[in-house]
């Protein structure tokens, strides 16, 4: 059996040697070490041998096989590299003509639209801040004057890290962030006033899906606090976003609306950028609801050191996920977090 099998690796090295394309080594591979191959079938006979010729021959077949199949793997290499060769010299070939081009990555419009909006407030002298996803409760609620009682903090408005029968209710519970607000508290408990700061990322609320409702969304936090901020600084700030993100300038107005975290509390709306009288995007009115925002209530203050008599301040919490679908006419928030290749692929670099 050993001479068959020398028999065997001699021929088997010198038809690969010979081979002069890729075909030609398949039928070699197949008729050697297939499964129905010689090597194999000499294998299978290894019983007939006597116990003691066994061990050795078996050792010597697997030489042989891993010698034809490494043989196998260079003449590969050997055949393909000079295949290239040829391809390169023939007629006709420009290596200077670009090669094929992969699909290019974009920016996803969310991140597009916040450093646009970066750009532009650190233009106004305002620094761009961060604040962590997973936040105290502290934060997120009690230092935002948010009382106990308020329905955003059951469990069926706000993801709680904290399990319920964990909670003290001393503002030591982990929540993921309902808002950008809590980074309000961070930045001014860190950097006191005067301060202007803008806070974009993700924040995460139980939330029954829709088209406008999705449990993970961006909003971007303003801030300033200083000495004798009012209203009429509040508003040119909102504006200019609207104006920045928009475009151009839309006629806005004011509304009252209550926030635990400002006092007075407003809504600003702008004009429907999409009809004169009434569309399926402002919903017939003419208007939208675009931004929130109002001065910082004493309790705030109070809650990060500062005194209100000395200092006051404005804050806004922009949803960004609905100015960017407004802006490119997105119809629903879910493609923003569906990783949808046909979405993405809309807004390249
Ligand atoms: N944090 C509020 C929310 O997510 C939005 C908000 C309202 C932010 C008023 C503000 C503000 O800064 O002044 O519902």
């Amino acid at each position: 059996m050993r001479e068959r099998l020398e028999l065997l690796r001699s021929e088997g090295l010198a038809s690969i040697a010979e081979a002069e394309a890729e075909v030609g080594l398949k039928a070699i591979e197949v008729e050697l070490l297939g499964r129905k191959g010689a090597i194999t079938g000499l294998l299978k006979t290894l019983g007939t041998l006597p116990a003691e010729e066994r061990p050795g021959i078996g050792q010597f077949a697997n030489q042989v096989k891993l010698e034809l199949s490494g043989a196998l793997v260079e003449k590969r290499q050997i055949l393909a590299s000079s295949a290239l060769q040829a391809e390169l010299a023939a007629d006709g070939f420009d290596s200077s003509l670009p090669g094929p081009v992969g699909p290019r990555g974009g920016i996803h419009p969310i991140n597009a639209v916040t450093r646009e909006l970066e750009d532009l407030f650190l233009s106004m002298g305002f620094q761009v801040v961060d604040g962590p996803e997973v936040e105290l409760e502290e934060n997120n609620f009690d230092a935002l004057n948010i009382p106990a009682d308020h329905p955003a903090r059951e469990s069926h408005d706000t993801i709680w890290v904290t399990p319920e029968e964990q909670r003290s209710g001393d503002g030591s519970g982990v929540v993921l962030r309902t808002h950008t607000s809590p980074v309000q508290i961070r930045a001014l408990r860190k950097y006191g006033a005067p301060l202007r700061v803008v806070a974009p990322g993700r924040v995460f609320r139980q939330e029954t899906l829709d088209a406008t409702h999705e449990h993970t969304f961006h909003q971007m936090e303003g801030l300033v606090v200083d000495k004798g901020v009012g209203v009429a600084h509040m508003l040119h700030a909102m504006n200019t976003l609207i104006e920045g993100v928009m475009g151009r300038k839309l006629e806005t107005r004011l509304r009252p609306g209550f926030f635990p975290f400002v006092e007075p509390g407003f809504e600003l709306d702008a004009r429907c950028p999409f009809c004169k009288n009434g569309c399926k995007v402002c919903k017939g009115s003419g208007w939208i609801e675009l931004m929130p925002g109002g001065l910082v209530h004493p309790n705030v203050l109070r809650a990060c050191d500062l005194d209100p008599e000395e200092y006051s301040g404005y804050a806004f919490g922009l949803g960004l996920s609905r100015i960017v679908m407004l802006r490119y006419g997105i119809a629903d928030i879910r493609w923003f977090m569906s990783g949808s290749l046909s979405f993405l692929g809309q807004f390249p670099a």
